[in-house]
């Protein structure tokens, strides 16, 4: 499969089946993540591989109770979930059932960065632009490869828990957490994109006057 094919079909996948992801398909995984762009080659990243069951499950209930109040804050504000439009509507319903499903899922990736750039003054900005493309080359190799992942921000809803459980030092940004598997095709699949056409988003030499 070329990189624009993996693009075009790289979804965000919520559902998987529960077959392990072989150990050195994960480290190759990482090998792509430390092949992607990053400030002055400073390459502050660091990366998780989360497979212990016990501490997925114990993610899981947190995360779950994070998302579960936002579904009832939609009930209680009236319509819950049928009141949005169907693109969020499965997107807030995948997003319920990957947090609950979390101990099944093969792995997580927990994509780490260190505040380093630039030396003389290092800046959170960078930490940030460090880790994201690092992310999006495992999204790509992943689907490359078969596996299905989804970009989250899931960490945010249970940091301290997770830094104490998985003994992240202080220092250390967690930026992604990207749940991975084969995907249950039942579910979902890949496939194309949506996305606005590219007319809606070019400005040739400048915008428009
Ligand atoms: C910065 C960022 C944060 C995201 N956070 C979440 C998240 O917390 N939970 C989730 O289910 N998906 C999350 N996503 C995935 C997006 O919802 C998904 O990429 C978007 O809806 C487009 O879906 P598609 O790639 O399947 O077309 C995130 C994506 C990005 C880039």
């Amino acid at each position: 499969m070329d990189v624009i094919e993996a693009m075009n079909s790289c979804r965000a996948i919520r559902y998987f089946k529960t077959d392990p992801i072989p150990d050195e398909t994960l480290e190759g995984l990482i090998h792509a993540a430390t092949r992607a762009p990053n400030p002055g080659n400073s390459q502050g990243w660091e990366f998780i591989i989360l497979t212990d069951r016990e501490i997925k499950a114990a993610l899981s209930e947190s995360i779950s109770q994070v998302i579960g109040g936002t579904v009832e804050a939609l009930e209680e504000l009236g319509g819950g979930l049928e009141s949005l439009d169907p693109v969020d509507r499965r997107m807030l319903q995948g997003a319920q059932h990957l947090a609950g499903s979390l101990a099944d899922v093969p792995a997580i990736i927990l994509v780490c960065g260190r505040k380093i750039y630039p030396p003389m003054e290092p800046q959170e900005s960078f930490v940030w632009s460090t880790c994201y493309p690092a992310a999006q080359n495992i999204l790509l190799a992943a689907r490359q490869q078969g596996i299905g992942s989804c970009f989250t921000t899931f960490q945010q809803t249970c940091e301290p828990q997770l830094r104490e459980l998985l003994n992240i030092p202080d220092d250390i940004y967690v930026c992604a957490f990207i749940p991975l598997g084969y995907p249950d095709t039942d579910k979902v699949n890949f496939g194309p994109l949506a996305r606005k056409p590219i007319e809606e988003v070019i400005h040739r030499n400048g915008w428009e006057g």
